[in-house]
């Protein structure tokens, strides 16, 4: 039951108001509907509240070359979405705006055009996966993977920081290429370079493939990699940690 104080002045309650053009009236949503399903979309997207802060307006661009065209992809996924739906994987190192800018995307998203989206950690969903398996009831449990499934725009955040066992590994593969299938978006971040996994490398001496670091077509299988070109634009992001910067600037 609504007390009075939370009926809306413009729209009495009903959600909808009256808009005059010469002799010309209809009605249009009123704004407390439109930010009431922002409040609600943005509570259901699940954004960690260290990332909150994050927008697309707040990315400074000026540390590194790579940082501008990244934070232009981000804009135009927003602007061109749904139309296009092809998702975004960022690459890079630590700290460089991986997670502000997906997050950022997110954000935008839902306030300018109402999109249902969900932020998900790789390791909390392997964990949730995990768990879908531990229980008896596996069947309630798989239901709370569906919105990982089913959400429009999913962003999936520090992918190939934990190697999976196979089983769950089957269940990331299947909620991947169903998206895929559903034409559904994916956003990524990841810390491992966009390289083939090793046994695809050929004509690379011992001694190189020892020192070589491991590639994102190590962590997730190349198969799924090639998957993920499909289902995303690639995004290079370069720069010192952001973190760091950040702290020893304050002890100067
Ligand atoms: N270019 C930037 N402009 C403004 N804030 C930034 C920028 N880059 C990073 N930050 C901030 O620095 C912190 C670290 O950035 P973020 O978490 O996005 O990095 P990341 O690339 O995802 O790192 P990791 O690989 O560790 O996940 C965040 O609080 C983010 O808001
Ligand atoms: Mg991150
Ligand atoms: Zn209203």
């Amino acid at each position: 039951m609504k007390v009075a104080a939370e009926v809306c002045p413009k729209c009495e309650g009903t959600g909808w108001r009256p808009v005059t053009n010469g002799t010309d009236r209809r009605v249009t949503r009123c704004d407390c509907r439109l930010q009431e399903r922002s409040q609600t979309l943005l509570a259901a997207a699940r954004i960690p509240k260290r990332y909150e802060h994050c927008e697309l307006s707040e990315f400074d661009t000026h540390f590194h070359p790579s940082l501008g065209p990244a934070l232009l992809a981000a804009t135009k996924f927003v602007e061109e979405y749904p139309l296009e739906k092809t998702g975004l994987m960022f690459v890079g190192s630590l700290g460089v705006g991986k997670t502000h800018l997906a997050v950022g995307v997110v954000k935008a998203l839902i306030l300018k055009k109402g999109i249902p989206c969900l932020f998900v950690d790789y390791r909390e969903l392997l964990k949730q996966i995990q768990n879908s398996y531990n229980d008896s009831v596996q069947v309630t449990e798989l239901e709370l993977l569906r919105p990982v499934f089913e959400t429009d725009v999913l962003v999936l955040d520090e992918l190939g920081v934990m190697k999976p066992t196979e089983w769950v590994w089957d269940t990331v593969s299947l909620i991947l290429n169903a998206r895929f299938n559903d034409n559904r978006t994916t956003v990524i971040t990841t810390n491992f370079d966009d390289e083939p996994a090793a046994g695809v490398v050929r004509s690379i001496s011992p001694a190189r493939a020892a020192a070589r670091s491991e590639t994102l077509g190590d962590r997730i299988t190349e198969r799924m990699r090639s998957r993920l070109h499909e289902m995303c634009r690639v995004v290079k992001m370069d720069g010192e940690d952001f973190r760091q910067k950040f702290r020893s600037a304050s002890f100067r």
